[in-house]
C-alpha cells in the first residue's frame, strides 16, 4: 500500500497513513512526504511506535538537524528536547503564546518534528496558524504598512533571566529543562513578509513575541502595528487544530506557519519529544 494523504478540512494540515516511520525511508517516499509537507504545511503521522532513534532519522531526511537554545536536550541525545509538564504541575504552560521556532536566530530552522509519547485524555492540543493564508486574505491597507518592513527578532521575552523563562520560573516546579541565558538579549533581523525557501511563496514571518520591533520605527507605533498584525495572522480562519494521539508524530514548516501549545490537561501528564529542521542551505 502506497502513502495515504489526508488533508484536514481547516486552513492547513494532513494525515498520512501507510508508512511505517520505525523502518528506514527509500527516497522516492521521502520525496513524496517533503512535497505533502511543503503542500500542507503540518503532516501527522498516525498509528507510529517510534523511538528516539526513529526521530532523528525522520529528522534526518529533511535536513541537518538545527541549533536549539535555552533548552538541554535530554540525557544521551544532542538534539532530542522533551517538551513535558507532570499532572501537579502549576508552571505556565511551555510555548502557550504564538511563535515560528528560534525566529530570533540567523538562519532559524525550517521545520520542527514532534512526537507524542504520553497525551493526555484531554486538551494540549497543538495550533497552527497558516501564514500564507493571513498574508493573501489580508486587507490592502494593513499589508501596504507592512510591505518592505524589517521585524527586529529576539528571545529576550522568553528566556533572558528576567524573562517568562528566565530566573523566577527555572525556581519553580517546571520539569522542563530550560536554561535562561543573557544570550537571548541578542537582536536579529528579518523581514516581515518573507518568500519560502522551497516553494517561494510569500507569506508573513514570525510574530510579536519574538519579534520585538520593527527596524526604523518608533517602538510606541511598531508595537501598534504587531499588536494589529498579531491579531490579524493569528484569526481563526487561518489555523488548524491538531489533536494528539499517543504514538503520533509530527512535522510542521516554520516558514510559513505561527503555532503555540494549549492547556486544558490539568491533572494529566503530557510527554513530546521535539528535534527541528534545520536550513542546510535553503
Ligand atoms: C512547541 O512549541 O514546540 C510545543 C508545542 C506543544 O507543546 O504543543
Amino acid at each position: 500500500m502506497g502513502i495515504e494523504i489526508t488533508p484536514s478540512a481547516e486552513a492547513c494540515g494532513a494525515q498520512i497513513r501507510g508508512i511505517d516511520l520505525s523502518k528506514a525511508l527509500d527516497e522516492e517516499s521521502v520525496a513524496e512526504l517533503r512535497q505533502a509537507w511543503l503542500q500542507h504545511h503540518v503532516l501527522s503521522f498516525v498509528d507510529q511506535d517510534l523511538s528516539d532513534d526513529d526521530l532523528e532519522r525522520f529528522t534526518g531526511y529533511f535536513g541537518p538537524f538545527g541549533d536549539d537554545p535555552f533548552i538541554a536536550p535530554i540525557p544521551g541525545r544532542d538534539h532530542v528536547i522533551a517538551v513535558q509538564r507532570g499532572a501537579a504541575e502549576t508552571a505556565p504552560i511551555f510555548a502557550e503564546a504564538w511563535h515560528s521556532d528560534w525566529s530570533f536566530q540567523a538562519t532559524p530552522p525550517i521545520g520542527t518534528c514532534l512526537l507524542g509519547l504520553t497525551i493526555p485524555p484531554t486538551g494540549g492540543d497543538t495550533l497552527f496558524a497558516n501564514q500564507h493564508a493571513a498574508l493573501y486574505a489580508m486587507p490592502a491597507k494593513l499589508r501596504s504598512r507592512i510591505e518592505g518592513l524589517t521585524a527586529v527578532h529576539s528571545a529576550k521575552i522568553g528566556y533572558a533571566p528576567d524573562g517568562l523563562y528566565g530566573d523566577k520560573d527555572a525556581a519553580s516546579d517546571r520539569s522542563m529543562d530550560i536554561r535562561p541565558s543573557s544570550d537571548a538579549v541578542a537582536t536579529q533581523q528579518h523581514p516581515l513578509i518573507r518568500r519560502h525557501s522551497e516553494t517561494g511563496r510569500a507569506s508573513l514571518y514570525s510574530c510579536l513575541g519574538y519579534i520585538i520591533g520593527i527596524e526604523g520605527m518608533e517602538d510606541e507605533s511598531a508595537l501598534e502595528l504587531l499588536l494589529e498584525l498579531y491579531a490579524w495572522q493569528t484569526k481563526e480562519e487561518f489555523q488548524y487544530a491538531h489533536r494528539w494521539e499517543e504514538g503520533m508524530l509530527i512535522m510542521w514548516d516554520n516558514r510559513c506557519l505561527l503555532h503555540k501549545a494549549t492547556g486544558g490537561y490539568e491533572g494529566h501528564d503530557r510527554l513530546l519529544h521535539r528535534t527541528t529542521i534545520g536550513a542546510g542551505g535553503l
